[in-house]
Formats: structure tokens, sequence, C-alpha cells
């Protein structure tokens, strides 16, 4: 897969490369053996998995799962187009269910005929236009496996729809990749992380940005203003950026690192709860 990426979209090839290049030699050397031999978590570690940030948000919230004892957990992709990226959670969803015992339950939003028309400068029309990135739905639904549900239509109509009837504290929400490149669509879909029941959300899901790479992108306009202003509008819960994500990994020159954030759930169900009393140790004693 990376390598059909890296040979067909000659961004992405220089991308990779120089992020890649430029790491330590001892850690690609090192990185060549666990391609090699080594276990999937491994493989994620070392970002050879293609789409990494997907691997790496669906591995992290499977860990969280397991620590807080649920056995299945909802990752959500906003922007489905043609399906490379819902196939991508389809397939790594199966792995990290053999690699940590955890299910997922991939669920995929789209309107199924492209993108909608821009309301203003803040849906960056610089960049998109209505009708982009159509869908071949019969091609991509015969695809998918049992445990995807591809749900088509404006999310400003289906998100609180699944919110409602379909999300559960049996499968709360762990992932969440946005890619609807628009601020009006971004903060509709944010409906999905303000159900007034904090247990239909893990203790911290890990969120991905897809549109706040390129130069032009800014605090007002795009998926970045949509953040900014439901943190402003929600006390309990807040989208920040994964700070020092970057110094818990191996290989640190990899974009999608600035591309994670965390939801902050001030309301759930664990900040209540007791544990038993901590101490810090002293080394001179
Ligand atoms: C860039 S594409 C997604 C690409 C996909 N994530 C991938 O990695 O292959 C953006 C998609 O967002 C969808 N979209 C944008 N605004 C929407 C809205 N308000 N409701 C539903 N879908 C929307 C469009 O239909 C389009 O297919």
């Amino acid at each position: 897969m990376v390598f059909k990426k890296i040979r067909e979209h000659p961004a992405a090839r220089e991308r990779i490369l120089r992020e890649r290049l430029t790491e330590p030699l001892h850690l690609n050397l090192a990185s060549l053996c666990v391609a090699g031999f080594g276990t999937f978590r491994a493989k994620v570690a070392c970002d050879l998995i293609y789409r990494p940030h997907y691997a790496y948000g669906l591995l992290s919230a499977a860990d969280q799962a397991l620590e807080s004892g649920v056995k299945e957990f909802t990752a959500v992709e906003f922007g489905v187009a043609a399906g490379e990226g819902l196939l991508n959670l389809c397939e790594l969803s199966r792995r990290i269910q053999r690699a940590t015992g955890v299910r997922i339950k991939v669920v995929g939003f789209d309107s199924g005929a492209g993108m909608p028309v821009a309301q203003d400068y803040r849906d960056h029309p610089e960049e998109f236009q209505s009708g982009d990135f159509p869908m071949d739905h019969e091609k991509l639904i015969s695809r998918l496996p049992d445990n995807c549900e591809l749900i088509l239509g404006p999310v400003r109509e289906t998100v609180p729809a699944f919110v409602q009837e379909s999300m559960t504290s049996d499968t709360p929400l762990g992932f969440a990749s946005f890619d609807l490149d628009y601020y009006t669509s971004t903060k509709e879909a944010f409906s999905l992380l303000t159900s007034s029941d904090a247990a239909k959300y893990l203790f911290l899901p890990i969120l991905y940005f897809d549109d706040i790479v390129l130069p032009n992108y800014n605090n007002w306009a795009g998926e970045l203003l949509a953040i900014n202003e439901f943190n402003a509008e929600h006390e309990y819960r807040k989208i920040e950026q994964y700070r020092f994500l970057r110094s818990r990994r191996i290989f640190r020159n990899a974009r999608w690192l600035d591309q994670i954030f965390l939801l902050h759930v001030f309301d759930h169900p664990r900040m209540k709860m007791s544990h038993t009393m901590r101490r810090m140790p002293n080394v001179y004693f």
C-alpha cells in the first residue's frame, strides 16, 4: 500500500521520503527489522503501517478501552469520498482486534454526492468546490465488512440521529477522523461530540484533523475555526491538540503528529471515580 502511494502520488512520495530520510539512520535501520519481523504494535510504533495516523488513533483507543474494561468502541470517519480511508479503517480494525481483543465498530459519514456548496470564505472555496470527491457507493458498500456502516446524507442531519439512536455506552466513541474540508461541515459534524451522556465517549477520544496542514489554513476558517468555536461554546467538552505526542514517538518528523487532537470530556464518569491513595517516591530516603 505505502509503496503504491509512493509510486502514484508525487506529493505524498516527496513528503514521506523527506520525513523519513531525515530521521536518524540507526532508527531507520532498526525499523527495517521491525518491517520484516515485528509485531503489529511494533510496526505502528515505527510508522510502518499505511495511514499511520489511523493506526495510531485506533490502537491508542483500543488500549484505553482495555484499561477501562470496554470490549468494543466506535471509530468514525467524517468524509469518505472514494472510500480508501474507510476501507483502511476496516482493515486496521481487524488487525487491532487480533492484537488487543478489543472490537471496533467503524462508521463512515458522507453526503454520497461529493462536496456541498461552500457557504463563504470560511469553507476555503479557494480549495474545494461543490461536487468534488464523488463516491461510487455501490462499489464501496459491496467491499465493506460487517463491522462497518456507511451513513449517507448531510452530516447536519445524519450525525444527530446517529448520536441519538445508535451511539451507546457499550460502544463509546474512541477515535474520529475529520476530513470534511469545510468549516460549516466540520462544525455540524461536531454534534458527535456533544451528547449529554458522557458515557458515550471513552475518557479521552482521539481525533484526527486532515485539513489543517496547508499554509492558507488558519484560525479564522476551516477546521481550526470550527475547533475554536466548539471550545468557546462547550464548557464540559474541549478539543485540544495532543501536545507532547511528538516526544512519545520514535519517528518525530511525521506531519500527522501535529494533526492528532484529544477530546477532553470534563463530565466523564471517570472524573467522579475514586482510586487508592498514591504516594510520591523519594530517592533520598
Ligand atoms: C476529502 S473528501 C474525504 C476523503 C477521505 N477521508 C479519504 O481519506 O479518502 C471530503 C468528503 O467530505 C464530504 N462532505 C463534505 N461536507 C459534507 C457534509 N456537510 N455532509 C456530508 N458529507 C460531506 C464530501 O462528500 C467528500 O466526499
